[in-house]
């Protein structure tokens, strides 16, 4: 049924629009099967989109005979049980491409054990299920497969009473990158590797700097596309932009577009049976600016308010324009969104307070309210934020903060006391 949610990304059932981006990927990521490989990044603000797009495109790869696999790069599928690790993350990258490409040549029922659902836990539980899927594998005389399982099965033992050495690391990073290629060459496919908010790789620089050993991997495959997302925006440009040869062009995913969003209220609404007119849809798109999340939470909260059948005013919507900063609205959101700016809430914070409490872009303006500071340390710390995925260059040296809302709730909340 057609609804409104906020938070996560969106189920394909319930995605609206994106129809360039959809289109445009989907047409070159397929040039893979015609031996042309097309790498892409999809770069914005967090909660603009960037993972729905991604589950929104893999079963149309599905359907072009591709394998889609969706790796998260952030590990929050285990991150209350561990902290991402470069050994968690090639466990979740080798689980996912096997069970990927299980599920793409219909085999899934036959292997059974669903290899995503032990990448953390005790190594007694991962060592079984290990062997129950390399056990069932033998049987279907699947080569790469079986030794990358054989390979991950001894790691696991070798690797359960200590941490692994920088050359067993070295070895499951080399294998577990080459995976999807070597499957592909063996049974002959083709797959879209999908490596959500990839920015977080960044961390993993020792004992192996895994940039240039993805970059090797990446340039060398003929059989694997990559599609990247990061919401650190100024970090995916660091990491992908500098001339290492492997040039992967960034794709930016904004707001929805005025009309876009309007017909997205109006088709929700409706089918949810709310009466609405457009001066008040009106009013919800100015105020999200168009922001996919924040037309969802509105819809959410008038939907709460106003049951089937009733009319949703626009004074209603001006009252959840104060709510939504309020704790029962996003309050706990934007909190955790500043929490990321700087946890230590030292002069970087005070930078971004100050610059969406007085509307400034210029690093000397900024300097003059953040205590004891110069413009060229200003500077250091809008670059810091520009990594940050928080604020972007503009020309002439200025910066601008990417999220409207989070500057709004700035300047209510946070800036005045
Ligand atoms: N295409 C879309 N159609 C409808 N809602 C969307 C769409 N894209 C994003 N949203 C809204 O934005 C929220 C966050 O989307 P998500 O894909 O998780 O963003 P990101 O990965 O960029 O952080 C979703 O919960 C939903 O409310
Ligand atoms: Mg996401």
């Amino acid at each position: 049924m057609l609804d409104f949610k906020f938070g996560g990304p969106i189920e394909p059932e319930l995605f609206w629009d994106r129809e360039k981006e959809v289109g445009f990927l989907i047409d070159r990521l397929s040039k893979i099967k015609a031996g042309v490989k097309h790498n892409y990044a999809l770069v914005g603000p967090r909660r603009m989109g960037k993972s729905s797009i991604l589950g929104f495109i893999e079963p149309k790869l599905a359907r072009k005979g591709i394998v889609p696999v969706f790796i998260d790069c952030e590990g929050r599928e285990f991150a209350s049980q561990a902290e991402l690790s470069l050994e968690l993350l090639l466990n979740s990258w080798g689980n996912s491409v096997l069970d990927a490409f299980f599920e793409h040549a219909g085999l899934a029922n036959k292997i059974k054990v669903k290899l995503r659902d032990f990448i953390v836990g005790t190594k007694d539980k991962i060592i079984s299920a290990l062997s129950e899927a390399l056990g069932r594998l033998r049987a279907l005389e699947m080569k790469t497969a079986s030794s990358y399982l054989e390979l991950r099965l001894e790691f696991e033992k070798a690797t359960s009473v200590r941490a692994p050495s920088p050359k067993e690391l070295m070895k499951m990073l080399d294998d577990t990158l080459d995976l999807a290629e070597r499957l592909g060459e063996e049974m002959d496919r083709y797959f879209v590797l999908m490596l959500d908010e990839f920015q977080n790789v960044s961390k993993f620089r020792k004992p192996i700097d895994f940039l240039p050993a993805f970059r090797r991997h990446m340039q060398a495959q003929r059989r694997v596309a990559y599609l990247l997302t990061g919401s650190n925006i100024g970090m995916m440009e660091l990491l992908l932009q500098r001339p290492f040869g492997g040039h992967i062009p960034l794709e930016w995913i904004g707001t929805f577009e005025r009309g876009v969003a309007k017909d997205f209220l109006k088709e929700r609404f409706e089918a949810l049976g709310r009466g609405i007119d457009d001066k008040t849809i009106g009013e919800i798109v100015d105020f999200t600016g168009g922001h996919p999340a924040y037309l969802n939470w509105f819809g959410e909260r008038c939907c709460r308010e106003v049951p089937a059948g009733g009319k949703i005013t626009v004074e209603l919507v001006q009252e959840f324009e104060e709510k939504i900063f309020e704790r029962e609205g996003l309050m706990h959101v934007f909190e955790e969104d500043l929490s990321r700016v700087s946890p230590k809430r030292g002069k970087m914070y005070s930078t971004f307070i100050e610059m969406a409490g007085h509307d400034l872009e210029s690093p000397s303006k900024i300097s003059k309210f953040v205590p004891r500071s110069t413009p060229s340390e200003i500077i250091l710390y809008l670059r810091r934020l520009e990594q940050r995925g928080f604020v972007r260059k503009q020309a002439r040296g200025r910066y601008l903060i990417v999220d409207d809302m989070l500057k709004r709730y700035i300047k209510r909340k946070i800036h005045s006391t």
